[in-house]
């Protein structure tokens, strides 16, 4: 199972942002530094030269919304103001495909902007000449290289072959998902923005009136209509995973309620475990939205961003999810 919890609830309360986010150590001085933004994941021991950290948080369970904005502008800043052909960012295991899909929806640059457990797994691919302009990439323990825009570890484009070499399968080229002409980057060019927005966004008052968007995941088997009723006052979008070829729906309509619902496949019932799978939109309940070959997670990620942004009618939604672009 993918998930630990039925329920992975990005929370609400947006804290206050005029605490020092970070601290700064310099590991080292000088020139062809590689910055790393560490978030969690194991602490690295050993001494690396050349590599600038910054430390945000040393969290061990998934980033929420707010962490993920957090780390977004924090990265601009250090994009903006370093030379390196990229950045790193270390993270825990469980947020590498929030925070790797989500960094490929929010960063339109051609910098490289590399997810992984272990700074040392990343160092290789900013070394390596070429590395730039292939958007969000996921660097793992296997010395493979994975798109960031898909579940990790599903779609490799390099494997590295040296210090400071990868050998790259593909020339730099952009996924559709986010391509130049792409729906999400000529229509919602404010996705593209990695402030946290200072004032309350969220369309609903809620109770704690912040404006990280709650999103919950949950299982078609495994929820009820009366756990539905409990939930809508205080969420503001849902991602509900498919139980795959069976539908079995409990639920015929979505349309009377008044938050956007999304129906993403696991990808589990492949064969090949492969982690990626597609729903069509004529598989769903009416009025909800399908994610097409997005996980349940990164549907999730993305419908954060939209409501983020006030996005958030069926008619808007269905353009951004890979379902119906042609
Ligand atoms: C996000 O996670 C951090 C650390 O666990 C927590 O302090 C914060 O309240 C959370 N924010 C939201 C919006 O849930
Ligand atoms: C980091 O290095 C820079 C340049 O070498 C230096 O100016 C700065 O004082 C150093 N900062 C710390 C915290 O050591
Ligand atoms: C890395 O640091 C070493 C010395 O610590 C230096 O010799 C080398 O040129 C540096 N490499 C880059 C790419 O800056
Ligand atoms: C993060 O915290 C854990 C303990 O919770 C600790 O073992 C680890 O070294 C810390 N990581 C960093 C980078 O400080
Ligand atoms: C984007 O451009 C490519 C060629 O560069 C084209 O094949 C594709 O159809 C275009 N997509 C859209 C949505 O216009
Ligand atoms: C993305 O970057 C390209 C090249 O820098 C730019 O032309 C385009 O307008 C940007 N798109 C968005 C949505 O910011
Ligand atoms: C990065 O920050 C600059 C200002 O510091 C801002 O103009 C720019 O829009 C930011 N980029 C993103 C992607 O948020
Ligand atoms: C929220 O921010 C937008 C601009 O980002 C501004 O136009 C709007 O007035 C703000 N709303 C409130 C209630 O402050
Ligand atoms: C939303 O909250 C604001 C202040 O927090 C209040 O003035 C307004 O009446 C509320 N709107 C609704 C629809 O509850
Ligand atoms: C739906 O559920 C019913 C009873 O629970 C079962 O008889 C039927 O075969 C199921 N349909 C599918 C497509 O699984
Ligand atoms: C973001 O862009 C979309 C599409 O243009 C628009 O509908 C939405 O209102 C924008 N969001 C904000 C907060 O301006
Ligand atoms: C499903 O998407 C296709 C485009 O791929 C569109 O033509 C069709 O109307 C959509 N069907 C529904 C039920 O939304």
């Amino acid at each position: 199972m993918k998930f630990t919890s039925v329920l992975a609830f990005f929370l609400a309360t947006l804290t206050a942002s005029a605490t020092p986010l970070y601290k700064r150590q310099n590991v080292t001085s000088g020139g062809g530094t590689v910055p790393v933004i560490i978030t969690g994941g194991p602490a690295v021991s050993g001494s690396q030269s050349n590599v600038t950290t910054t430390t945000l948080f040393n969290s061990t369970s998934t980033l929420n919304i707010t962490q993920l904005y957090q780390i977004a502008t924090q990265v601009n800043q250090t994009l903006q103001s370093e030379s390196s052909s990229g950045i790193i960012i270390v993270t825990n295991w469980r947020s590498i495909e929030t925070l790797s899909f989500f960094c490929s929806i929010v960063f339109n640059t051609s910098k490289t902007i590399v997810i992984t457990e272990n700074f040392l797994w990343g160092v290789p691919i900013l070394s390596s000449s070429d590395a730039e302009g292939r958007g969000t990439l996921v660097a793992g323990r296997d010395k493979v290289v994975y798109s960031g825009v898909f579940p990790p570890y599903t779609v490799p484009v390099g494997v590295l072959s040296g210090q400071k070499n990868v050998q790259w399968f593909f020339d730099a080229c952009e996924p559709t998902l986010i391509a130049s002409n792409s729906t999400i980057r000529t229509q919602y060019s404010n996705f593209t923005s990695a402030q946290i927005s200072s004032n309350a966004s969220s369309g609903t008052n809620t109770s704690s009136s912040s404006s990280s968007p709650l999103v919950p995941i949950i299982y078609e088997e495994g929820y009820s209509q009366s756990l539905i009723q409990s939930l809508s006052s205080s969420i503001q979008g849902l991602v509900v995973v498919s139980s795959g070829t069976s539908h079995n729906s409990t639920v015929a309509s979505w349309t009377s309620v008044d938050f956007p619902v999304v129906y993403a496949s696991d990808g589990s019932s492949g064969h090949d475990g492969s982690g990626i799978g597609f729903i069509s939109n004529t598989s769903i309940p009416q009025g909800a939205i399908s994610a097409g070959y997005l996980s349940p997670i990164q549907a999730q990620t993305l419908l954060s961003i939209a409501i983020h942004n006030q996005v958030t009618s069926s008619s808007e939604l269905q353009q951004i999810f890979p379902v119906s672009q042609q």
